[in-house]
């Protein structure tokens, strides 16, 4: 079959464009946190994602030179931090500033809490979602480390909790990084199934807009 040729998109080299991203802020600690070197620290990371359901997994993909590599391949573990607005630039800033150098938690002001689940990594308290993450396998791919890991437990603040239990995520102003920029998640353009959705599934979901702008 011939398919259209593309005349207006540019050819670029292979490269990592997949976007938008999620950015969380990883936190982690050595298996004694009194040795400095191994104290409880925080690295940006953007190669994340969700890997499976049954059990849930996620992956952080880590440079090899990163401090924080050798803390949660030693530990075993580690607590993806969500990232709202108000935690935006201490995200920036653990992910220009080394562990090895200083402490981040409080260089930022930050609050190590206790990780349900986890034995040595903290959660950052200021985080709106802690995922405490049990590292099941390494494996080399060549500029970075897959670290595919087991969530073992969730904490989400309670204000984002509704009467019905459900998690409003949205209430948390989380943030997404964009080809080098970070920015806030905004209006909401539809909900899983939307597209099949019956004329009043769609109106008690999309509160206040009309049906008509659904994409065909
Ligand atoms: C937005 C952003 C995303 C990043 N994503 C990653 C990543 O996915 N993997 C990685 O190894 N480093 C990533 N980095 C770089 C590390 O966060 C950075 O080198 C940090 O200083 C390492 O801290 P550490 O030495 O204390 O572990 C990112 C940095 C920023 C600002």
């Amino acid at each position: 079959m011939a398919f259209m040729i593309n005349r207006d998109k540019t050819s670029l080299p292979p490269a990592t464009l997949l976007n938008p991203l999620p950015v969380v802020m990883v936190s982690c600690a050595g298996k004694d946190p009194e040795d400095s070197a191994r104290r409880p620290n925080i690295i940006t990371v953007a190669w994340t994602g969700t890997v499976n359901s049954e059990p849930p997994m996620v992956s952080i993909s880590l440079r090899r030179s990163r401090h924080s590599h050798g803390i949660i391949a030693a530990s075993g573990e580690f607590v993806i931090n969500l990232v709202g607005r108000s935690l935006i630039r201490s995200c920036d800033y653990c992910g220009v500033r080394s562990g090895r150098d200083e402490d981040k938690f409080a260089a930022c002001r930050l609050t190590p809490a206790a990780a349900a689940g986890l034995r040595y990594a903290p959660a950052i308290h200021e985080s709106p979602v802690n995922v405490s993450c049990r590292v099941r396998s390494i494996t080399e791919l060549g500029s970075h480390d897959l670290f595919l890991a087991e969530i073992v437990a969730v904490a989400c603040r309670s204000s984002l909790i509704d009467a019905a239990g459900k998690i409003c995520l949205e209430k948390a102003r989380l943030a997404a990084y964009c080809h080098g920029e970070y920015f806030q998640l905004g209006e909401v353009l539809g909900f899983f199934g939307f597209s099949v959705a019956s004329p009043a599934a769609y109106a008690r979901r999309m509160k206040g807009k009309s049906a008509q702008k659904r994409s065909k």
